[in-house]
Protein backbone atom coordinates (compact mmCIF):
# COMPACT_ATOMS: atom_id res chain seq x y z
CA UNK A 1 0.00 0.00 0.00
CA UNK A 2 1.05 3.56 -0.81
CA UNK A 3 1.67 6.36 1.42
CA UNK A 4 -1.59 8.96 0.80
CA UNK A 5 -1.11 12.40 0.44
CA UNK A 6 -2.58 13.27 3.36
CA UNK A 7 -2.03 10.81 6.16
CA UNK A 8 -4.78 10.12 8.07
CA UNK A 9 -5.24 11.51 11.57
CA UNK A 10 -4.75 7.66 13.05
CA UNK A 11 -1.00 7.78 11.92
CA UNK A 12 0.21 10.45 13.86
CA UNK A 13 1.92 8.58 16.85
CA UNK A 14 0.38 10.39 19.95
CA UNK A 15 -3.44 10.18 18.13
CA UNK A 16 -5.83 13.32 17.85
CA UNK A 17 -8.41 11.87 20.87
CA UNK A 18 -10.16 13.55 22.91
CA UNK A 19 -7.79 12.94 26.16
CA UNK A 20 -5.02 14.29 23.12
CA UNK A 21 -6.41 17.37 23.09
CA UNK A 22 -7.15 17.97 26.19
CA UNK A 23 -3.23 17.29 27.13
CA UNK A 24 -2.09 19.61 24.73
CA UNK A 25 -4.72 22.15 26.31
CA UNK A 26 -3.16 21.98 29.33
CA UNK A 27 0.53 21.79 28.28
CA UNK A 28 -0.01 24.82 26.82
CA UNK A 29 -0.98 26.55 30.11
CA UNK A 30 1.80 25.17 32.27
CA UNK A 31 4.26 26.30 29.48
CA UNK A 32 2.50 29.76 28.18
CA UNK A 33 4.37 32.23 30.66
CA UNK A 34 7.57 30.37 28.53
CA UNK A 35 5.78 30.89 25.61
CA UNK A 36 5.44 34.65 25.79
CA UNK A 37 8.37 35.56 26.24
CA UNK A 38 9.84 33.98 23.70
CA UNK A 39 7.22 35.56 21.11
CA UNK A 40 8.10 38.90 23.00
CA UNK A 41 11.10 38.68 22.56
CA UNK A 42 10.96 37.37 18.65
CA UNK A 43 9.18 40.40 18.11
CA UNK A 44 5.46 39.04 18.04
CA UNK A 45 3.16 41.48 18.82
CA UNK A 46 0.60 43.83 17.49
CA UNK A 47 0.44 43.34 13.14
CA UNK A 48 2.97 40.26 13.32
CA UNK A 49 2.04 37.89 10.33
CA UNK A 50 3.28 34.78 12.10
CA UNK A 51 3.13 31.03 10.76
CA UNK A 52 1.60 28.43 13.51
CA UNK A 53 3.43 25.29 12.05
CA UNK A 54 1.91 21.82 12.57
CA UNK A 55 -0.34 23.94 15.35
CA UNK A 56 -2.40 20.84 16.44
CA UNK A 57 -5.60 22.05 17.89
CA UNK A 58 -4.10 25.85 18.00
CA UNK A 59 -4.09 26.67 21.41
CA UNK A 60 -1.06 28.92 20.40
CA UNK A 61 -2.89 30.27 17.49
CA UNK A 62 -5.53 31.66 19.71
CA UNK A 63 -2.97 33.60 21.63
CA UNK A 64 -1.00 34.42 18.68
CA UNK A 65 -4.29 35.70 17.07
CA UNK A 66 -4.68 38.02 20.45
CA UNK A 67 -1.01 39.26 20.59
CA UNK A 68 -1.56 40.30 16.28
CA UNK A 69 -4.10 41.91 16.61
CA UNK A 70 -7.37 42.78 13.72
CA UNK A 71 -3.84 44.19 11.69
CA UNK A 72 -2.21 41.25 11.77
CA UNK A 73 -2.38 37.26 10.65
CA UNK A 74 -2.20 33.99 12.01
CA UNK A 75 -2.08 31.32 9.46
CA UNK A 76 -1.98 27.76 11.25
CA UNK A 77 -0.69 24.88 9.34
CA UNK A 78 -1.11 21.31 10.55
CA UNK A 79 -2.46 17.75 9.10
CA UNK A 80 -5.12 16.37 11.40
CA UNK A 81 -8.38 17.63 9.76
CA UNK A 82 -9.65 16.97 13.50
CA UNK A 83 -7.57 19.52 15.06
CA UNK A 84 -8.18 21.71 12.56
CA UNK A 85 -11.65 22.02 13.15
CA UNK A 86 -11.57 22.55 16.45
CA UNK A 87 -9.23 25.45 15.97
CA UNK A 88 -12.30 26.79 13.44
CA UNK A 89 -14.70 26.16 16.00
CA UNK A 90 -12.88 28.02 18.43
CA UNK A 91 -11.61 30.93 16.21
CA UNK A 92 -15.11 31.40 15.21
CA UNK A 93 -16.54 31.53 18.61
CA UNK A 94 -14.05 33.89 20.19
CA UNK A 95 -14.38 36.32 16.68
CA UNK A 96 -11.19 35.78 15.63
CA UNK A 97 -11.29 36.76 12.04
CA UNK A 98 -7.09 37.22 11.61
CA UNK A 99 -6.73 33.48 11.58
CA UNK A 100 -6.68 30.99 8.60
CA UNK A 101 -5.88 27.26 8.61
CA UNK A 102 -4.36 24.91 5.78
CA UNK A 103 -4.55 21.54 5.97
CA UNK A 104 -1.49 20.38 4.71
CA UNK A 105 1.66 17.67 5.21
CA UNK A 106 4.87 19.47 6.39
CA UNK A 107 7.00 16.81 4.41
CA UNK A 108 4.33 16.57 1.05
CA UNK A 109 3.13 19.73 0.65
CA UNK A 110 4.68 23.80 0.10
CA UNK A 111 3.63 26.47 2.96
CA UNK A 112 1.02 28.76 2.22
CA UNK A 113 1.90 32.73 2.21
CA UNK A 114 0.36 35.45 4.05
CA UNK A 115 -2.21 37.35 2.49
CA UNK A 116 -0.43 40.36 2.31
CA UNK A 117 3.58 40.71 1.81
CA UNK A 118 5.92 38.24 0.27
CA UNK A 119 6.45 36.29 3.67
CA UNK A 120 5.65 35.69 7.45
CA UNK A 121 7.43 37.99 10.14
CA UNK A 122 7.80 34.92 12.53
CA UNK A 123 7.02 31.32 12.39
CA UNK A 124 6.06 29.25 15.76
CA UNK A 125 7.35 25.40 15.86
CA UNK A 126 6.89 23.66 19.00
CA UNK A 127 7.45 20.07 19.32
CA UNK A 128 6.45 19.11 15.20
CA UNK A 129 10.10 19.24 14.36
CA UNK A 130 10.25 15.90 16.24
CA UNK A 131 7.86 14.33 14.21
CA UNK A 132 8.57 14.81 10.72
CA UNK A 133 10.83 12.28 9.08
CA UNK A 134 12.87 15.50 7.00
CA UNK A 135 13.54 17.98 9.53
CA UNK A 136 15.95 19.97 7.00
CA UNK A 137 12.93 19.71 4.32
CA UNK A 138 11.21 21.61 7.46
CA UNK A 139 13.72 24.14 7.69
CA UNK A 140 14.04 25.05 4.41
CA UNK A 141 9.53 25.25 3.63
CA UNK A 142 9.54 27.58 7.15
CA UNK A 143 13.41 29.64 5.85
CA UNK A 144 11.13 29.89 2.25
CA UNK A 145 7.81 31.05 4.14
CA UNK A 146 9.55 33.93 6.32
CA UNK A 147 10.75 37.66 4.38
CA UNK A 148 13.96 38.49 5.14
CA UNK A 149 14.96 39.51 8.90
CA UNK A 150 11.48 37.57 9.56
CA UNK A 151 12.18 35.37 12.78
CA UNK A 152 11.93 31.12 13.42
CA UNK A 153 10.80 30.19 17.05
CA UNK A 154 11.34 26.52 18.08
CA UNK A 155 10.40 24.53 21.30
CA UNK A 156 12.14 21.12 20.48
CA UNK A 157 13.73 18.56 23.01
CA UNK A 158 17.27 18.79 22.81
CA UNK A 159 17.58 15.96 25.67
CA UNK A 160 14.56 14.08 26.06
CA UNK A 161 16.38 11.17 28.87
CA UNK A 162 16.12 13.85 31.40
CA UNK A 163 12.21 12.77 31.56
CA UNK A 164 12.32 11.38 35.10
CA UNK A 165 10.92 10.79 38.35
CA UNK A 166 12.84 10.81 41.09
CA UNK A 167 13.70 8.42 43.20
CA UNK A 168 14.12 6.50 39.93
CA UNK A 169 11.23 4.04 39.21
CA UNK A 170 12.20 1.59 36.18
CA UNK A 171 8.33 1.44 35.06
CA UNK A 172 8.81 5.41 34.01
CA UNK A 173 12.05 5.02 32.51
CA UNK A 174 10.52 2.46 30.60
CA UNK A 175 8.21 4.63 29.44
CA UNK A 176 10.42 7.10 28.46
CA UNK A 177 12.20 4.11 26.67
CA UNK A 178 9.01 3.51 24.87
CA UNK A 179 8.64 7.04 23.27
CA UNK A 180 12.25 7.24 22.18
CA UNK A 181 11.20 3.53 20.07
CA UNK A 182 7.49 4.67 18.62
CA UNK A 183 9.15 8.16 17.57
CA UNK A 184 11.77 6.99 15.85
CA UNK A 185 10.03 4.25 14.45
CA UNK A 186 7.42 6.53 12.74
CA UNK A 187 10.72 9.13 11.74
CA UNK A 188 11.09 11.17 14.24
CA UNK A 189 13.49 12.16 16.79
CA UNK A 190 12.44 13.07 20.30
CA UNK A 191 16.33 15.34 20.60
CA UNK A 192 15.85 16.72 17.17
CA UNK A 193 16.95 20.03 18.68
CA UNK A 194 20.94 19.24 19.03
CA UNK A 195 20.70 19.44 14.73
CA UNK A 196 18.16 22.38 14.38
CA UNK A 197 20.28 24.95 14.82
CA UNK A 198 23.04 23.33 11.98
CA UNK A 199 19.47 22.67 9.35
CA UNK A 200 18.36 26.16 10.52
CA UNK A 201 21.86 27.93 9.27
CA UNK A 202 21.96 25.29 6.17
CA UNK A 203 18.48 26.74 5.22
CA UNK A 204 19.73 30.14 5.11
CA UNK A 205 18.93 31.64 8.90
CA UNK A 206 21.26 32.91 11.61
CA UNK A 207 20.41 31.91 15.03
CA UNK A 208 19.52 35.02 16.96
CA UNK A 209 19.35 32.96 20.59
CA UNK A 210 19.32 29.35 22.07
CA UNK A 211 17.90 28.69 25.86
CA UNK A 212 17.49 25.26 27.58
CA UNK A 213 14.35 25.05 29.42
CA UNK A 214 14.52 22.85 32.26
CA UNK A 215 11.97 22.26 34.84
CA UNK A 216 11.06 19.82 37.47
CA UNK A 217 7.76 19.52 39.59
CA UNK A 218 6.56 18.28 42.84
CA UNK A 219 2.94 15.87 43.50
CA UNK A 220 0.61 18.62 44.28
CA UNK A 221 2.08 21.58 41.83
CA UNK A 222 0.44 22.18 38.59
CA UNK A 223 3.26 21.60 36.47
CA UNK A 224 3.37 17.70 37.85
CA UNK A 225 0.40 16.75 35.69
CA UNK A 226 2.45 17.45 32.60
CA UNK A 227 4.81 14.59 32.86
CA UNK A 228 2.37 12.76 34.45
CA UNK A 229 -0.13 13.91 32.51
CA UNK A 230 1.51 12.54 29.63
CA UNK A 231 2.57 9.11 31.21
CA UNK A 232 -1.27 8.53 31.61
CA UNK A 233 -2.21 9.66 28.25
CA UNK A 234 0.04 7.83 26.34
CA UNK A 235 0.38 4.58 28.25
CA UNK A 236 -3.07 3.64 26.76
CA UNK A 237 -1.95 4.80 23.26
CA UNK A 238 0.81 2.97 23.51
CA UNK A 239 -1.01 0.13 24.32
CA UNK A 240 -3.59 1.36 21.59
CA UNK A 241 -0.73 0.65 18.86
CA UNK A 242 0.01 -2.72 19.86
CA UNK A 243 4.01 -0.88 20.93
CA UNK A 244 3.50 -2.45 24.52
CA UNK A 245 1.13 -4.92 26.13
CA UNK A 246 -1.46 -4.38 28.71
CA UNK A 247 0.04 -5.34 31.63
CA UNK A 248 2.79 -3.42 30.60
CA UNK A 249 0.85 -0.27 30.73
CA UNK A 250 -0.30 -1.00 33.90
CA UNK A 251 2.69 -1.72 36.00
CA UNK A 252 3.42 2.16 34.03
CA UNK A 253 0.02 3.69 35.60
CA UNK A 254 0.71 1.95 38.54
CA UNK A 255 4.22 3.70 39.08
CA UNK A 256 3.02 7.18 38.38
CA UNK A 257 -0.03 6.86 40.96
CA UNK A 258 2.68 5.50 43.58
CA UNK A 259 4.96 8.51 42.51
CA UNK A 260 2.05 10.94 43.36
CA UNK A 261 1.75 9.67 46.77
CA UNK A 262 5.31 9.91 47.31
CA UNK A 263 6.13 13.12 48.80
CA UNK A 264 9.79 12.51 47.97
CA UNK A 265 9.05 12.26 44.42
CA UNK A 266 10.50 15.10 41.60
CA UNK A 267 9.49 14.63 38.12
CA UNK A 268 11.85 15.86 36.35
CA UNK A 269 10.69 17.01 32.56
CA UNK A 270 12.21 16.52 29.14
CA UNK A 271 14.86 19.23 28.70
CA UNK A 272 13.53 22.13 26.02
CA UNK A 273 15.65 24.18 24.09
CA UNK A 274 14.30 27.36 22.76
CA UNK A 275 16.11 28.60 19.32
CA UNK A 276 15.53 31.82 18.07
CA UNK A 277 16.68 32.21 14.36
CA UNK A 278 16.30 34.87 11.74
CA UNK A 279 16.31 35.13 7.81
CA UNK A 280 19.62 36.65 6.72
C1 LIG B 1 2.72 17.48 19.97
S1 LIG B 1 1.67 18.23 18.77
C2 LIG B 1 2.08 19.95 19.01
C3 LIG B 1 0.99 20.88 18.56
C4 LIG B 1 1.25 22.37 18.79
N1 LIG B 1 2.42 22.81 18.05
C5 LIG B 1 1.41 22.67 20.25
O1 LIG B 1 2.50 23.05 20.66
O2 LIG B 1 0.42 22.51 20.99
C6 LIG B 1 2.42 17.86 17.19
C7 LIG B 1 1.59 18.31 16.01
O3 LIG B 1 2.34 18.17 14.80
C8 LIG B 1 1.47 17.72 13.78
N2 LIG B 1 2.25 17.08 12.74
C9 LIG B 1 3.11 16.06 12.87
N3 LIG B 1 3.65 15.74 11.68
C10 LIG B 1 3.10 16.59 10.76
C11 LIG B 1 3.26 16.77 9.35
N4 LIG B 1 4.08 15.98 8.66
N5 LIG B 1 2.56 17.74 8.75
C12 LIG B 1 1.72 18.54 9.45
N6 LIG B 1 1.53 18.43 10.78
C13 LIG B 1 2.22 17.46 11.44
C14 LIG B 1 0.55 16.75 14.50
O4 LIG B 1 -0.64 16.50 13.78
C15 LIG B 1 0.32 17.51 15.81
O5 LIG B 1 -0.77 18.37 15.72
Amino acid sequence: MGISHHRSDRDYVLGTHDAEIERLGFQHAVWRDEVLAAWGGAGIGRGSRVLDVGAGPGFATLDLAEIVGDVGEVVAVERSTRFLELLKGEAQARGHRNIRTAELDLMHDPLPPPSVGAGFDAAWCRWVACFVPDPGLLARRMAEALRPGGTAVFHEYHEYATYRILPVRAEITAFVEAVFETWRAQGGEPNIARVLPRLLVDAGLEIVSVRPLARAARPGEELWNWPAGFVRVNTPRLVEIGARTVAWGESVLKAVDEAERDPASVFITPTVLEIVARKI
